[in-house]
C-alpha cells in the first residue's frame, strides 16, 4: 500500500516538477516530452483556445540550417508548455520538388483564411544547391491547423508590376549606375531611387526573411526583405492568402532591414526588424505607422539594458497578441547556433509602449502574471 502511494507521490511530483510556469528566454525550453522546442524563424497562432506554435525543423550539425524534414508545429493551451505534434510541411524526396529535401526553408508563418476557412503557411524559399538567390515566397495550405499542409507554389512577388507610387522618372536608369561603388552616397541613392527594383523587374522582386501580417479587416501582407536585403516590401495578399494583389510598396529604401516582425495596439502599426549581418545578432530596429503602407517613422533600438545593442543575443521572428489580455503582445526571437542549429535558443520578451515607442527589457525569467502587474 506504501509503495503504491510512494509511487503515485512522485508521478504527481515529477508531473508538477516537469511544468513550466516562466518563460526563461535563451534557455533549453523542454516541451511536455521533455525535448528541447525544434521550431525556429517561428510564428504563433491562436484558435479555438489553443495556440499553435509553427517554425523551422533544425537538424544536428551545419547541415541542419538547410531543410531536411520541413516545418514543425507545437501546440499550448498556456504559452509555457508546448505539445509537439510533428512536422506538418515535410519537404519531398522528388529531386525535381521546390521544396526537395536540402532545400532552404526559412521563418514559417501560418494564417487562417476566414472566407476558405484554410490555413495558409508562407515562408522564406531558396531552392537545394544555389545559396540564397533564389529569394522567394513560398506558399502551402491547410485545412486544418495541424496540417498537413500542401506545398502550393513558389515564386517571386511582384513580377512586371511597379510599387505604389513609384516615380516615372525612376522606372529607368539614370546614368550608368552599375558601375557605382557600393556603399558610396550615390550607391545609396541609387538604391533608394529603385535601382534594384528595376533590375528585378522582369523576374519579380526578392522575397527572404519575412513575416505575414493579418489586418483587423482581413486584408493580408507580407512584408519580405528584398532588394539584395536593401530594402523591404509590404505586398498586399489577394483574399484568399494565396497570392499577390499586385499592391506593393517599400520601406526604408536602402535600410538593410531584415526579420521583420509587425503588430497593431491602439490605430498604430509597429513594426521591429533587425540589420543584416546573417545568422550574428546585431542591433533591431522599430518603426511606427498610421498606415500599413507608411510612412514608416523610424524609432529606433527598442531593446534596453544589458546587450541591447545586441537585441540580447538574438533576432526577430515574430509579435503576437496574448489572448484575452487586452494589449499584451509577445516578442519572439531566435538566438542561432549556425554550427548546431538544433541548440538554437528562443528569445520571448513582453513589449511595451513607453512614449509611443516599443520597448524590450531583458527578464532572466517571466510569465504572464509580471506582465499584468507592470
Ligand atoms: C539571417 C536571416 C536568417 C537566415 C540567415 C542565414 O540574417 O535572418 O533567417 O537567412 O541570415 O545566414
Amino acid at each position: 500500500m506504501k509503495l503504491k502511494y510512494s509511487i503515485i507521490i512522485s508521478l504527481v511530483c515529477s508531473f508538477i516538477y516537469s511544468q513550466n510556469n516562466y518563460f526563461i528566454p535563451g534557455k533549453e525550453w523542454k516541451d511536455t516530452e521533455g525535448v528541447h522546442i525544434n521550431a525556429h524563424g517561428g510564428g504563433v497562432i491562436f484558435v479555438s483556445g489553443t495556440y499553435y506554435w509553427y517554425g523551422e525543423f533544425k537538424t544536428a550539425g551545419p547541415e541542419g540550417n538547410t531543410a531536411l524534414k520541413g516545418v514543425s508545429c507545437y501546440t499550448s493551451k498556456d504559452l509555457y508548455n508546448w505539445h509537439n505534434e510533428g512536422i506538418v510541411l515535410k519537404v519531398e524526396e522528388d529531386p525535381n520538388s521546390e521544396i526537395t529535401k536540402g532545400c532552404i526553408l526559412e521563418r514559417p508563418k501560418v494564417v487562417f483564411n476566414k472566407k476558405t476557412g484554410k490555413y495558409v503557411m508562407w515562408f522564406h524559399l531558396e531552392l537545394k544547391g544555389q545559396g540564397y538567390d533564389a529569394a522567394r515566397a513560398a506558399v502551402a495550405i491547410s485545412d486544418t491547423p495541424k496540417g498537413p499542409f500542401k506545398f502550393k507554389k513558389s515564386y517571386r512577388p511582384n513580377k512586371g508590376i511597379w510599387p505604389m507610387d513609384f516615380k516615372d522618372e525612376f522606372k529607368s536608369a539614370s546614368g550608368n549606375e552599375s558601375n557605382l561603388k557600393s556603399w558610396s552616397p550615390e550607391w545609396l541613392t541609387a538604391i533608394r531611387n529603385g535601382m534594384l527594383v528595376r533590375r528585378d523587374f522582369d523576374k519579380g522582386q526578392m522575397s527572404r526573411d519575412m513575416t505575414i501580417y493579418v489586418d483587423d479587416n482581413a486584408k493580408a501582407y507580407l512584408i519580405h526583405s528584398s532588394e539584395d536585403n536593401l530594402t523591404l516590401h509590404i505586398s498586399e495578399l489577394t483574399d484568399d492568402y494565396l497570392d499577390f494583389t499586385e499592391k506593393w510598396r517599400r520601406v526604408a529604401p536602402a535600410g538593410h532591414n531584415e526579420a521583420p516582425a509587425i503588430f497593431k495596439k491602439d490605430g498604430f502599426y509597429y513594426m521591429i526588424t533587425s540589420g543584416c549581418t546573417g545568422w550574428d545578432p546585431n542591433e533591431a530596429r522599430s518603426f511606427k505607422s498610421k498606415s500599413i503602407w507608411g510612412p514608416w517613422e523610424a524609432l529606433g533600438n527598442p531593446c534596453v539594458g544589458k546587450d541591447a545593442e545586441l537585441t540580447f543575443h538574438s533576432q526577430s521572428t515574430y509579435i503576437f497578441p496574448v489572448q484575452g489580455k487586452k494589449d499584451q503582445f509577445i516578442f519572439m526571437a531566435d538566438r542561432w547556433k549556425p554550427d548546431n542549429p538544433i541548440d538554437g535558443s528562443y528569445i520571448w520578451l513582453p513589449i511595451i509602449i513607453t512614449n509611443g515607442k516599443p520597448v524590450l527589457n531583458w527578464f532572466d525569467k517571466w510569465n504572464l502574471l509580471d506582465f499584468e502587474r507592470n
